[in-house]
């Protein structure tokens, strides 16, 4: 059981703020993603959860308790990093058994809780080599390992696939999801990889220097982004993101007009459309424009225009196919645009 409050926390180093006022409720059980580009404050969050940053400002809750003070040993987080840490000389056994002796278990469960913890992750065939004689998937989860052995109340885990080929990451990612669905263990697991948020979170939390910008679940911050920056932060390819204007629901700018969308505003906005909800060779284009690349994705085939400053991306059926410079027109249905301030980039 473990439910973590972050009340108004902030971080501060002298006059730079890594973390700004991030106020939040993980719900017990929760698998929780913090995503973000690189330098936006997860691993800050993440290690004011763990005690080993302190917090400038705000209290720390786990099952209403206030945490602030404890030293890290004393919090009963597990922590899985983008650098797996194993002991060289250890074999993946003494590996995974290693916080048992730590923390003092009596030895007499070491056995089954090794075996058990080791069988999650599919280690059993592994356990008497070397950290050097493994692959990095295979060291990932040993890495895993030594965090579920501990059965601790909540996991943090930090890029944990970021060193891993993509291949793996895909498997490994499938492991994870898994592992926590069995384990039912709070969670908070930090990627600057959208699809590993969409595909692992509860709920995402979208970061950008230091400030959360939006929480909701994969669904919600895909198909409402709450601004230009979540909106471009999600989804491949992210949203289509053009500057225009609008007056009595039609937007126009060059290249582009979409009529029907209902709405009030008027003047300078922000149009955002989707590629997948955009109907290539429809006999009402919103776009025609020359093509100004074209990529083959096997399930489907993009196209891409040249709108104003700004690249927007269609996706057509796989069999589609155009030259490059080749007029090429598509339908932006209304209903599926999303209009954003032109100014504050804000969902309107
Ligand atoms: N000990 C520190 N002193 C000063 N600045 C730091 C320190 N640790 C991190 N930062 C800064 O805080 C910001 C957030 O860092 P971090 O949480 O590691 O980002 P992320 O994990 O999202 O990539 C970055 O700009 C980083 O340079
Ligand atoms: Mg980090």
């Amino acid at each position: 059981m473990a439910e973590i409050q972050l009340k108004n926390i902030s971080k501060r180093w002298g006059s730079f703020v890594g973390v700004d006022n991030f106020d939040l409720t993980i719900a017990d059980q929760e698998f929780l993603v913090l995503l973000g580009p690189s330098g936006c404050g997860k691993t800050t969050t993440m290690r004011m959860i763990a005690g080993l940053e302190d917090v400038t400002e705000g209290d720390i809750l786990v099952d209403g308790k206030r945490i602030n003070d404890l030293e890290p040993k004393d919090r009963d987080c597990a922590m899985v990093f983008q650098s797996y840490a194993l002991y060289p000389n250890l074999d993946v056994y003494e590996n995974i058994r290693f916080p048992l002796r730590m923390r003092k278990v009596p030895a007499s469960e070491h056995n089954e809780r090794v075996m058990r913890a080791a069988e999650m992750v599919e280690l059993k065939d592994f356990l008497h080599r070397k950290p050097a004689e493994l692959s990095g998937g295979q060291r990932q989860r040993v890495a895993l390992a030594r965090a579920v052995v501990r059965e601790p109340n909540v996991f943090l885990m930090d890029e944990p696939l970021s060193n891993l080929d993509a291949k793996l990451r895909v498997s490994t990612r499938a492991q994870i999801k898994n592992l926590s669905h069995e384990l039912k263990t709070t969670t908070v697991y930090v990627t600057h990889d959208q699809i590993e948020a969409m595909t692992l979170a509860d709920r995402v939390v979208v970061m950008s220097a230091g400030v959360v910008q939006q929480v909701g679940s994969p669904t919600e911050i895909y198909d409402n982004p709450a601004n230009t920056f979540v909106a471009s932060f999600i989804g491949s390819p992210a949203m289509n993101l053009v500057n225009g204007t609008i007056e009595n629901g039609t937007f126009t700018c060059p290249g582009v007009t979409v009529t029907g969308i209902d709405t009030k505003h008027t003047g300078k906005v922000t149009l955002g459309f989707r590629a997948e909800d955009c109907i290539v060779g429809s006999a009402a284009p919103s776009i025609s424009a020359p093509v100004y690349s074209m990529e083959l994705l096997g399930d489907a085939t993009m196209a891409t225009f040249r709108v104003g400053d700004a690249i927007a991306s269609v996706k057509a059926d796989k069999d589609f196919r155009a030259e490059i410079g080749e007029t090429v027109s598509a339908e932006i249905p209304p209903a599926l645009t999303h209009l954003f301030d032109a100014t504050t980039g804000e969902r309107i």
